[in-house]
């Protein structure tokens, strides 16, 4: 699907699949450079990773096992409440590991805050984070991100993973939703 296929729900492409793929390419350059060496678990953050730990692993000269965690945020409404329940952990026994958890967005950065401290908490050699976007303006809780894709504006965003209402998910670019699309809804 492209942006004419989209119709009328998509207002603009913030970033082109071009700039996604290359940005991907450039961070996982990095993260070669910087995990020479050693061995590397990355960990997706189901379901709005997908793409883009799918993207990274294939870009990544490094050997890298996969593993994925679900959770979700408690209390009403769509803002993140920084309550984290875990609904699919871990297979790996991340102790003495180092780990890349590797998200799609960090908006108040609270999800993310609650799930540093839970790894943490399983005493992996490192554990450092790797994200495609990032609202600095929408930060609440500071967080030490080793890997950002592209500083965003403060807009709800669809694609390369991101969803509204579990849609658009498959777009290969970032975009942002025509206003009409939340009041149909
Ligand atoms: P916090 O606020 O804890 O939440 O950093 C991060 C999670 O909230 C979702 N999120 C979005 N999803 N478009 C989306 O499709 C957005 O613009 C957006 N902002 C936040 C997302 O699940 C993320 O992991
Ligand atoms: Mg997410």
């Amino acid at each position: 699907m492209d942006a004419a296929d989209m119709g009328k729900d998509l207002e603009k492409v913030l970033i082109s699949e071009e700039e996604l793929q290359a940005k991907i390419k450039e961070l996982a350059g990095q993260i070669d450079t910087d995990y020479a060496g050693k061995e590397l678990l990355i960990v997706g953050v189901l379901k709005g990773a997908v793409m883009a730990m799918a993207d990274l692993a294939r870009a990544l000269s490094l050997p890298v096992q996969m593993d994925w965690m679900a959770v979700s945020s408690y209390g009403a409404g769509t803002k993140s409440s920084g309550v984290v329940r875990v609904l699919k952990d871990l297979d790996t026994d991340i102790a003495g590991r180092h780990v890349l958890v590797v998200e799609d967005i960090i908006d108040s950065g609270l999800t993310l805050s609650w799930l540093m401290q839970n790894l943490k908490s399983r005493n992996p050699a490192s554990v450092e984070i790797c994200t495609v976007l990032r609202k600095p303006e929408a930060i609440k809780v500071p967080i030490d991100v080793k890997y950002v894709g592209f500083d965003i504006p403060n807009e709800f965003v669809i694609g390369y993973g991101l969803d509204y209402a579990e849609r658009y998910r498959n777009l290969p670019f970032i975009g942002t939703l025509a206003p009409h699309v939340y009041g149909a809804s």
